[in-house]
């Protein structure tokens, strides 16, 4: 890799190279603010296909017998194997799986965490308080989920009684992440709260240290906040989000 912008082919070897020696599922970068307004204007993003092994993260990812996972690579098959999924535990007690909420066309990609209550029982992504929160959020910064954005979580199934979600069921889950992220294509990600930060990222840290920065996650910048849930909590958190959109925003007009 040079100085600048990634060479895409020296990423897609890198990327290879980590999967043959079994190293974790992602491989990032920070970028400064130029580098990802140039990613955000096309320039310099490396293909799906020139970045990324076509299975997603293919070391970790297993089908339940065991063998490599590739979930479909166009988008209504992947949905609709996504909803009958029993890769792990949490198929037992959910309502249903919740997949998504928008277009498949937005050009910003919101990943929560996981369905709680509400959206179990309705199928949808944020539509209980926090999920209030985040459309007023949006809104702030000229996005809805009607027009603009595509949102869905790491984990499609709710955790029994909303704990945190485990580490083998984001491990079994994010394939269909991955690869919803692959055919949507955003032109930018927003990742609220620690888990999704923390998956896209792929960095171990608080979510108050990840945040105030544009990463990359395979070539698509990607901004990281926090939860709507967490914000109700703790409203000290209000400007830091509400710059953190701004960053968004300016990724998304080039500016
Ligand atoms: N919290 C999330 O992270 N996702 C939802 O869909 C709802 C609440």
């Amino acid at each position: 890799m040079t100085s600048g912008r990634p060479d895409p082919a020296l990423v897609a070897r890198l990327l290879r190279q980590r999967r043959e020696f079994g190293h974790g599922p992602l491989t990032l970068e920070t970028l400064d603010r130029s580098q990802a307004l140039s990613l955000a204007a096309g320039r310099g993003r490396a293909s799906a296909s020139e970045a990324l092994p076509t299975t997603g993260d293919s070391t970790r990812e297993s089908d339940d017998a065991g063998g490599p996972f590739a979930p479909p690579g166009e988008y209504d098959a992947l949905r609709e194997a996504a909803l009958v999924c029993t890769r792990c535990r949490l198929a037992k007690g959910r309502t249903q799986v919740v997949f998504s909420d928008g277009s498949p066309d937005a050009r910003v990609m919101v990943v929560g965490e996981a369905p709680g209550a509400n959206e179990d029982r309705t199928g949808l992504p944020f539509v209980g308080r926090a999920g209030k929160l985040l459309d007023l959020l949006l809104a702030s910064v000229s996005l809805s989920r009607r027009d603009s954005v595509y949102i869905c979580n790491v984990l499609k199934c709710r955790p029994p009684g909303n704990r945190d979600p485990r580490s083998d069921e984001i491990e079994a889950c994010s394939p269909w992440l991955h690869r919803q992220i692959e055919l949507v294509e955003p032109e930018v990600i927003l990742a609220v709260g620690t888990f999704s930060a923390q998956l896209l990222t792929g960095r171990n840290m608080a979510l108050g240290k990840l945040r105030g920065e544009v990463y990359s996650y395979r070539g698509t910048p990607l901004v990281v906040t926090y939860h709507p849930a967490a914000l109700l909590r703790n409203a000290g958190w209000t400007r830091s989000t509400w710059s953190d959109l701004q960053l968004l925003r300016g990724v998304l007009d080039g500016s």
